[in-house]
């Protein structure tokens, strides 16, 4: 796979949440690229048994490991088979994550059209739940498993990801801005408390980038972008989507302790100019 630039994880162990998702299989294979042993976790196991082996394929070394990031036991157990089988965790990715329909609201702001089937009046409370369940617990509860093996070793670091809807919110996915807030958050409270022993602790914020959980959104049936495209480009100074890659030099040099050592508790936004530009 093709690099920004090299750095040396040999020697180093990584783990993905979300790792067979589209950023989070990204993220894996660069993280094997540079030599690192890489654990892809996602809830079923056969979309990390493919990347695993795209990066056996590629001379990496790698595991799948199926395990819900909301179940605190599985994780325990899931933590127990990589010790085994690639040491314990240096690196860990929380990239699984992701916004939930039920609690996305139809209408952008109330009475600017005829009444939307689902505003915010009638979301419901599961919806809203699933959402900060899978983007908050599911950022510290994997962290709280695997960050145990990184205190008092040299070099371990988290990388949480965060989103634009932590900076300000996005219209209609309200519960999925408010949770990503809250990782932003977390990642400085994490970064604060761990400061002495280690690990680092900080945080990419992709701009938009087209993936699984958002395509529908993004694009009609046919293929033709939506409104809500035309929305998000008109926002993003660049005028277009990023590509999965285009987050590698962010990742590489926040997992790097040679390049960001004194880095902690930092939020990385990689959004084409969206965060710089007032709209206007
Ligand atoms: N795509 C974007 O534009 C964008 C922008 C900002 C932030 N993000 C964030 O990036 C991360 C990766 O998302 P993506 O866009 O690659 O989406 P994706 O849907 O391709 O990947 C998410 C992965 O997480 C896995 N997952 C979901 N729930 C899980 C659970 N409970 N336990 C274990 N695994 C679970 C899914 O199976 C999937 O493989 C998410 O946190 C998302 O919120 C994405």
């Amino acid at each position: 796979m093709e690099l920004p630039f090299q750095i040396d994880l040999r020697g180093k162990t990584a783990l993905v949440t979300g790792g067979g998702g589209v950023l989070g299989s990204c993220f894996s294979r660069a993280l094997a690229a540079c030599g690192a042993k890489v654990a892809i976790m996602n809830r079923g196991l056969e979309k990390g048994e493919h990347v695993a082996g795209l990066i056996r394929a590629e001379g990496g070394e790698a595991m799948a490991a199926a395990c819900d990031v909301l179940d605190k036991d599985a994780l325990l157990i899931a933590r127990d088979a990589v010790r085994t089988k690639l040491g314990p965790v240096d690196i860990l990715v929380n990239a699984a994550g992701g916004n939930h329909p039920a609690a996305t609201t139809d209408d952008e702001q109330f009475g600017s059209a005829a009444r939307a089937a689902r505003d915010f009046f009638s979301l419901a409370q599961d919806g809203i739940r699933h959402a900060f369940d899978l983007n908050y617990l599911g950022t510290l509860l994997p962290t709280q498993v695997f960050a145990q093996d990184m205190t008092g070793r040299p070099g371990c670091c988290v990388v949480n990801i965060s989103s634009m809807g932590a900076y300000l919110p996005l219209t209609k996915v309200v519960a999925y801005s408010g949770a990503k807030a809250a990782v932003t958050n977390l990642t400085q409270w994490l970064a604060t408390y761990f400061a002495r022993t280690g690990p680092r602790v900080n945080a990419i914020a992709p701009g938009f980038f087209v993936t699984d959980q958002n395509r529908a959104l993004l694009f009609d049936q046919e293929g033709r972008p939506t409104a809500r495209t035309g929305k998000i480009l008109a926002a993003t100074p660049m005028g277009r989507f990023g590509r999965p890659e285009e987050l590698l030099g962010a990742l590489l040099y926040l997992v790097s302790q040679e390049a960001s050592g004194f880095v902690n508790g930092i939020v990385i936004p990689v959004d084409g100019g969206y965060t710089a530009y007032s709209g206007v």
